[in-house]
């Protein structure tokens, strides 16, 4: 998902220029890339405006973050979860404080319009104030044991030092998904975020400075996959590898974590159905339909990139859907008129036309509106595509398989329920998905038979809250799950003690 369209830039050029220059945050100070390099961090919706110059890092900046991690390590661990909590409460109330700031500031590195902006602002938010009470509840089991006098429980047990590597589309939400149960449990980090959303992250590690979290427990370095990425991934002081993007990535690091016996947890791509039944509220779908299609213009792993819709409704759905889309507004994410903002970058631009193109030769799918980058005046200096849908698509045609993740939605006609799971199943996917009707039984059904993470009832395949597991199966995942408390499973390993407290050796299992 992430991929480097970003020009590397020399600081003789940046002095020429007004936008500010950001650094790594590397046991508790704000520090350039050892290298001196950095890169432009451009406005997708507007790519004259140069949000910032970020470290453009390398092997050699990941092992200083690694060792002041690692540094912090021994100390952090031993700071009761409560007490690790309260920074953690500390940092919901700054963001709170700076939520704004923050939105605006995301807007306009990544392109989503404000009112979204505003709620992955929000979402970190409610991650903070979620894990922050978990401080007080990080329970184990205490349980029996087959002989007498002896004691047993368990408890969960910090890991050590985690590589945190996080998409462009959830710039502060998924960064939160994945530091907070981190540092709650008792771990240390480093993050690289994704090259085009390096200032949100910012913005999240100096909450953490202002918080007071003591040096080297979060640690900050910007820059591109192959060079900043990697070696964090392959570091061997790392313990643990999390990573949200796509699943060809997410192969790659789950090898090379594999090889040194490194814990990896992945979050990867998604081809969710909204499935719609004869009986559904039309009107319900077809909002749903739009918002879960093109909000965060279909950059989302939850985007609902097919619709299943029951071959009695779907031309009045067809032509309610085409309609709604035709009637979105097109624009800067910064212009609260805007409803869908930009892609975020010319990889992205590219790769969404590209994969529009073969909906309508290969596939031959019918487009049914959209289909072209949008250049109308300041449009042009921005990635803008309209909002696309292709109707009367084949559930084996490469748009209904492939994630593009664009604004881009396939309509596929279905006969009846068996066949809408059957679509709804064959793809390589499994995160989201979800079914309108208004049978109480075919829902029960659907949630039973859909294969994916997360399913939804008369709602649309976005819009996960932290306090549930999200996560998928198939493609999307590896077993793991953020958020909920389900999240401490990947950030902890539990630890089981025996207490034997009769004064005499006793043997489990061992009868004569
Ligand atoms: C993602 O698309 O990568 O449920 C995360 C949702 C959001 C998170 C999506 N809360 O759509």
């Amino acid at each position: 998902m992430s991929t480097p369209a970003k020009k590397t830039v020399t600081n003789a050029r940046k002095k020429a220029t007004a936008p500010p220059t950001y650094a790594n945050y590397i046991q508790g100070a704000w520090v350039a890339s050892k290298n001196g390099e950095v890169f432009a961090n451009h406005n997708p919706a507007d790519t004259r405006d140069i949000v910032g110059y970020f470290p453009h890092s390398t092997a050699e900046d990941i092992e200083a973050a690694v060792a002041a991690a690692a540094e912090a390590y021994p100390r952090w661990r031993l700071v009761p979860p409560p007490k690790r909590a309260e920074y953690i409460f500390r940092v919901g109330e700054i963001l709170i404080r700076d939520k704004e700031a923050i939105s605006h500031d995301m807007t306009r590195e990544m392109g989503k319009v404000l009112k979204e902006t505003r709620g992955d602002t929000q979402e970190a938010i409610d991650m903070a104030y979620f894990v922050a009470g978990e401080g007080r509840r990080l329970y184990g089991q205490t349980t029996t044991s087959e002989l007498a006098n002896k004691f047993a429980m368990t408890v969960r047990d910090a890991i050590g030092v985690c590589g945190l590597i996080t998409p462009w589309n959830f710039p502060i939400a998924i960064p939160s998904w994945k530091i907070l149960p981190a540092i709650l449990c008792g771990n240390t980090v480093v993050i690289k975020p994704a090259e085009d959303t390096p200032l949100s992250v910012y913005r999240f590690v100096k909450a953490f400075e202002e918080a007071g979290l003591p040096p080297g427990v979060v640690n900050l370095v910007t820059g591109y996959g192959e060079t900043a990425g990697a070696p964090l991934v392959t570091h061997p002081t790392i313990r643990l590898v999390s990573f949200t993007g796509s699943t060809q990535v997410g192969r790659i690091i789950a090898t090379q974590a594999a090889d040194k016996g490194k814990k990896c947890s992945l979050e990867m791509g998604g081809k969710n159905a909204i499935v719609v039944m004869d009986d559904a509220n039309l009107e319900l779908a077809v909002e749903g339909a739009v918002w879960g299609a093109f909000g965060t213009a279909g950059q989302r792993c939850t985007a609902a990139s097919r619709l299943i819709v029951h071959k009695k409704v779907i031309k009045k759905f067809t032509q309610m859907l085409v309609e709604r889309t035709q009637a979105l507004r097109v624009g800067p994410g910064l212009d609260p008129a805007s409803e869908v903002g930009p892609v975020v970058n010319q990889d992205q631009l590219e790769r969404v036309l590209h994969y529009i193109d073969i909906g309508r030769t290969r596939d031959k799918a019918k487009l049914l509106c959209g289909g072209t980058r949008l250049t109308e005046g300041d449009l042009a200096h921005g990635y803008f595509i309209a909002p696309t849908v292709f109707g009367d698509v084949a559930p084996q045609a490469v748009i209904a398989q492939e994630e593009i993740f664009g604004p881009v939605t396939a309509i596929i006609p279905c006969q009846d329920f068996e066949d809408a799971i059957t679509i709804a199943n064959g793809v390589g996917y499994g995160l989201s998905a979800s079914i309108y009707t208004s049978d109480i039984n075919r829902a029960f059904q659907a949630m039973r038979d859909l294969e994916t993470g997360i399913c939804y009832v008369n709602a649309p395949t976005i819009g996960a809250e932290v306090h549930l597991p999200f996560g998928g199966v198939k493609g999307t995942g590896n077993g793991h799950r953020e958020g909920g408390v389900q999240a401490f499973e990947i950030f902890s390993e539990w630890k089981t003690l025996y207490v034997d407290f009769s004064g005499r050796l006793q043997k489990a299992q061992i009868t004569d």
